[in-house]
């Protein structure tokens, strides 16, 4: 995960936001033709230049997302995108990892996919500086677990499980640093338990 604060001077903000939700297909095909969104196919793949400009050029097209291989890199945007809405869990939920734009939410659907079908535990592993987005990013993983467990009556009560663990930690206190004033001091491990029938345990 990348903090862009310090290079935020050179990011024009486009009115034009690329959105998942409505005409997918179109917004698709017009994302492909942003830098590459798996940097696998980065013809210059060994320049680091290369790898920020593709960064850059996607970013510029609200583009924060970017895959290499199986891993993805995030940019913080440092302001609200509508990407994470209840249409776009859904259109995640509905597509193979490749199949659509790189997102945390085919991240998070891959772990739940292959903890469902194939019975085995994962992890999902966040890293990056401080105020990149590293608790952002597990929320938005939270959000798309309590979705996607599908028991109609208990989500309302998985969100509030999962949702709500995050400002009861952060209500113990965040620490302040040069990059994040809400940097977080609790709850870097998260354990999530499924029972048999995969709908949340604890
Ligand atoms: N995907 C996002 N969309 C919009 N804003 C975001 C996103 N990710 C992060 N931010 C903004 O950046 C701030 C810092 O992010 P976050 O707290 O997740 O950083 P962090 O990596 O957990 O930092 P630390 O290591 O200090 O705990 C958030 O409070 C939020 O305002
Ligand atoms: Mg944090």
């Amino acid at each position: 995960m990348t903090d862009t604060r310090r290079e935020e001077k050179n990011f024009s903000e486009k009115p034009s936001l690329l959105t998942y939700g409505g005409s997918m297909e179109r917004d698709l095909h017009q994302r492909d033709r942003v830098g590459v969104q798996d940097f696998v196919l980065l013809e210059d793949f060994q320049n680091e230049q290369a790898f920020i400009e593709n960064l850059r050029k996607r970013f510029r097209e609200n583009l924060i997302y970017t895959y290499i291989g199986q891993v993805l890199v995030s940019v913080n945007p440092y302001k609200w995108l509508p990407i994470y809405d209840t249409s776009t869990i859904e259109y995640y939920e509905r597509r193979n990892f490749f199949e659509a734009p790189p997102h945390i939410f085919a991240l998070a659907d891959t772990a739940y996919r292959a903890l469902t079908k194939e019975n085995r535990d994962q992890c999902i592993l966040i890293s990056g500086e401080s105020g990149s987005g590293k608790t952002e990013a597990s929320k938005k993983v939270l959000e798309f677990i309590a979705a996607a467990t599908g028991h109609k009556k208990q989500v309302e009560a998985v969100n509030v499980k999962l949702i709500g663990s995050n400002p009861v930690l952060e209500a113990f206190g965040n620490a302040k640093t040069n990059r994040n004033d809400n940097s977080s001091r609790f709850g870097k491990y998260m354990d999530i338990q499924f029972d048999f029938q995969v709908s949340l345990f604890n």
